[in-house]
């Protein structure tokens, strides 16, 4: 067992103090206690304003089945299962005869060809026919809530004029279901449908009932009849109340990491498999009907509801400054892109992009684009990551494809800092991109590291890293080998000018993780932060402008108790108290004693 020392000093007067650390007992008993002493008249260089931010992206089913408040799964039929269609199944009241099959022929919009045809043979109003969606493990149901819900369909003359239906019964009907009692917590029924593809909206509200995730959708008619139905969707409350938007208890777990950025979109998820498989933006904004949703790299379908705008959104909602990684042309099974004539498309993608975020809403074309969806002040955006781990790419592209993209943002956004993600000599870019998957041990090894990093070259980004120990979240041990190095973060900060955890966010139900040792966990209902995520939000939350000068004597290294610290102070406003975080990591299973 380890055990972690932090303490905090709020009020200084003294220019300089000293801490004693007794050592652990036996067999560092002989060791003379470490002294750390603090010069607060002697600063050494500023903390980086942004040093601790959030990275994300689709993995661990982070958004579909997570962040994002989606309760419907598969809600544009776009994956299917190999024994069906996935996460629907029919619903067949008594004596009620129905099919169900994903019509590939017919859907709302380009973007969704497909959809659920329900071909009902026999169905009453007691006994109905139709489909249930299990959702994403359930669907959590509290009480006195409104859901609200809305979807796309048409039916046929059969199911319109059927011979001996009530006027009304071309409606559907929708209720939540619990698993276990079969009881409709809530239900309502639609407008009637049409003969052509219309958006119906429609809200379900609970009573009193006793809060659980075991609970599905049914959708059901009255009598027989063809339909098709898609993009049934189903939100309880979110974040900010924003249609189309997030999980609260996930959002307030984020905003409890004090971050200052949120590196956006990924990770591999930017990349994609393939090519065709990238980020492709431009195919994730606008109305939910038009975004084809596309296969994540962490192999499933995402079903890109939380899309570039939602992004920014919750950037602003937490708000921070959002960093925004471009698809470079790489993609994770291999395939690049050629510097040159075939990259510019997507290096022009990657411009209409930075203008979408920032671009002035009257005289931009894709600033007015966003605008017209609901967002016409721009954004904030100083960084742009140009790829993600393009070291992978054995071709040896990456130096042509990164000159190429930045030659083209710095000559239209100059003021832009751009990263790169892995070191590259011909192009000198701002920041550059480290990645580190450690053991706690090894982050204890590598402490220094930073102390004797260059500091004429590029700034460093570490956009993500994680001592990878504990499933599906990170353990105690893990936290400390996080808190150690983020000890040389505080203490390199005037290189390091921001870094991020990841992953961020992983779905504990059975199949959930693609990816161990993450930082928040959550199932249907509930979340929980790991050691590491509360290691994250003290360390962000008490976090001084300035790194003094100190010194610990005698080094750690020869007292046998590894101790490591870092220090950052806020120096005293004109009216107010000066402030020191002082923060001690014990790697060693002994207590270490301090008193100044
Ligand atoms: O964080 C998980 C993955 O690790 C990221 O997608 C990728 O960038 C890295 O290899």
């Amino acid at each position: 067992m380890t055990q972690t020392v932090l303490a905090r000093t709020t009020a200084l007067f003294a220019l300089s103090f000293t801490l004693s650390f007794s050592p652990a007992q036996t067999p560092s008993a002989t060791v003379p206690p470490a002294t750390l002493t603090i010069q607060v008249d002697k600063p050494l260089h500023s903390v980086s304003p942004t040093l601790y931010g959030l990275m994300t992206e689709e993995i661990n089913f982070s958004y579909d089945g997570g962040l994002y408040a989606e309760m419907v799964r598969n809600r544009t039929l776009q994956e299917n299962g190999w024994d069906g269609i996935a996460h629907w199944t029919l619903v067949e009241g008594p004596g009620a005869s129905a099919h169900m099959s994903v019509d590939k022929a017919t859907g709302p919009s380009a973007a969704l060809p497909k959809s659920l045809l329900l071909d009902i043979t026999r169905a009453t109003p007691a006994a109905p026919a139709g489909a249930r969606n299990e959702g994403f493990w359930g669907m959590s149901l509290t009480p006195n809530t409104t859901y609200r819900g809305s979807f796309y369909a048409k039916a046929d003359p059969t199911f319109l004029t059927p011979a001996s239906a009530a006027p009304a019964s071309a409606a559907l009907t929708f209720a939540l279901i619990s698993n276990n009692t079969g009881k409709a917590e809530a239900r309502t029924t639609s407008a009637p449908l049409t003969s052509t593809w219309k958006r119906y909206e429609f809200t379900l509200k609970t009573s009193a009932l006793t809060p659980s995730t075991e609970n599905h959708l049914e959708i059901t008619a009255t009598h027989p009849g063809k339909l098709w139905i898609t993009l049934i969707s189903l939100f309880p409350p979110t974040f900010h109340d924003r249609p189309n938007g997030n999980r609260i208890d996930l959002m307030q777990k984020l905003a409890a990491m004090h971050p200052r950025f949120l590196r956006l979109p990924g990770g591999n998820y930017l990349e994609g498999d393939t090519i065709a498989e990238r980020f492709d933006w431009k195919r994730t904004i606008g109305p939910l009907v038009d975004r084809p949703t596309h296969r994540s790299p962490w192999n499933y379908q995402s079903s890109d509801g939380l899309g570039l705008l939602e992004f920014l959104n919750w950037t602003e909602d937490l708000r921070i400054d959002p960093v925004l990684a471009v698809y470079a042309g790489y993609s994770l099974k291999g395939a690049h892109v050629d510097p040159g004539p075939a990259l510019q498309p997507f290096v022009d993608d990657a411009l209409d992009e930075i203008e979408f975020v920032t671009g002035d809403p009257h005289s931009t074309h894709w600033g007015a684009i966003r605008a017209s969806l609901g967002h016409p002040a721009p954004f904030p955006l100083h960084y742009v990551e140009i790829g993600n781990e393009d070291e992978f790419d054995k071709s040896g592209s990456y130096e042509g494809r990164y000159a190429q993209f930045s030659a083209a943002v710095k000559a239209k956004y100059p003021a832009l800092e751009l990263i790169a993600t892995t070191p590259i000599h011909g192009t000198r870019p701002d920041l550059i991109d480290d990645h580190y998957y450690r053991s706690a041990t090894e982050f204890f090894g590598m402490l220094d590291h930073y102390d004797h990093a260059s500091r004429t070259g590029p700034k460093i980004f570490v956009g993500e890293w994680a001592t990878r120990e504990g499933s599906p979240t990170t353990n105690l041990g893990a936290a400390l080998g996080d808190a150690a190095f983020m000890t040389s973060l505080e203490r390199n900060s005037d290189l390091i000018v921001m870094a991020s955890y990841a992953p961020l966010l992983v779905n504990v139900n059975p199949g959930g993780m693609q990816w161990e040792s993450d930082l928040i966990g959550y199932d249907t209902r509930t979340s929980f932060g790991s050691p590491s995520f509360y290691a994250q939000s003290i360390f962000a939350e008490f976090l001084g402008t300035v790194v003094p000068t100190s010194t610990i004597a005698p080094p750690t290294s020869q007292t046998g108790t590894p101790l490591v610290y870092s220090v950052t102070q806020t120096p005293a406003p004109a009216q107010g108290r000066a402030r020191l975080y002082l923060k001690l990591v014990n790697a060693t299973s002994a207590p270490a004693p301090a008193e100044d």
